[in-house]
């Protein structure tokens, strides 16, 4: 595992293996030491988990980091390209974390330098380490991985998160519900995807109708940086707004989901219920971040 782009590229032995990493770092039973190690973290978008949680992750680690934020400071502005922005900050640090609007860059940083990559979110593509992080939230909500019944909800064309978090669950034999509307619905190349590993998929508009069979529900934000026209954003983005009166008759296990930021899909009153876990859901990305860093870096034994 030299670097981290895409979920596609993980068999499930990989994904199991990130997970255990992630449990043993929490438990304290294996201390990764980045020593003098540095990551560069490299976004072309904005974020606030991602940047923050990998940034926590390095310096608990006892690492450092070099922070890029977009290129209106560095001298991609003079017209350097990207690979040469890429080949000289590599010379500078030991893996490089990169969020980008655009699909396949993170893959392309990958080919151009000699250090590992982590993919950080690539436009409407792929978020693979929020994927193992989810991994990670719905094993200790759920106890194991294996035949849930999950609704996703939301933007689920271009949501990213979804798309990385319906692969890597695909080996897991779940049963999905996608709630969206209409022109939002889950790409067919990732159903296809999944049908194929062995996962089952329903397509509903009302999710009421199936709130009570779910294990858990992963709600996302439309994704308003995604539309051409705002118009067409508009028509769509209150869709669907969970409130804690839509969770009366849920699974005892039952836990609500977002990778954040939220906008306005989940209702503020359902943070104070027992259901909701999406905060914890964004503090599990720190100890999973750090079992990839260390990971990737060689130091995760
Ligand atoms: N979940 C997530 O990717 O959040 P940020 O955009 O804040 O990093």
């Amino acid at each position: 595992m030299q670097n981290l782009i895409s979920i596609r590229d993980l068999e499930k032995a990989d994904i199991v293996h990130y997970l255990e990493t992630a449990t043993r770092i929490e438990s304290g039973e294996i201390v990764p030491d980045m020593g003098d190690q540095l990551a560069a973290l490299l976004f072309f978008e904005p974020s606030t988990r991602t940047r923050f949680s990998f940034e926590t992750a390095m310096k608990r680690m006892g690492g450092r980091t070099l922070f890029m934020d977009g290129t209106t400071s560095t001298s991609a502005k003079k017209g350097e390209s990207f690979a040469d922005t890429l080949m000289t900050i590599s010379m500078y640090s030991d893996i490089i974390v990169i969020r980008s609007a655009v699909e396949g860059s993170a893959r392309y940083a990958a080919e151009t330098v000699d250090i590992p990559v982590i993919n950080a979110g690539d436009g409407a593509n792929q978020h693979p380490t929020q994927a193992l992080l989810d991994l990670y939230s719905v094993r200790k909500t759920q106890g194991g991985l294996e035949n849930l019944t999950i609704g996703l909800i939301g933007d689920l064309k271009f949501g990213r998160t979804v798309h990385s978090l319906v692969q890597a669950l695909a080996s897991f034999s779940p049963r999905f519900y996608f709630v969206s509307p209409p022109h939002l619905r889950m790409p067919e190349d990732i159903c296809t995807d999944l049908t194929a590993h062995g996962g089952q998929y329903t397509e509903v508009t009302d999710p009421e109708s199936i709130i009570g069979e779910l294990d858990l529900m992963y709600v996302t934000r439309i994704q308003r940086e995604r539309f051409a026209d705002p118009e067409d954003y508009e028509r769509v983005k209150d869709s669907y707004v969970i409130d804690s009166s839509m969770l009366k008759g849920v699974k005892t296990n039952f836990k609500v989901f977002h990778p954040l930021p939220r906008v306005n899909e989940i209702s503020t009153d359902v943070d104070g219920t027992e259901y909701a876990y999406y905060f914890q859901q964004a503090k599990n990305g720190v100890v999973m971040r750090e079992a990839i860093i260390s990971i990737l870096l060689g130091d995760a034994s």
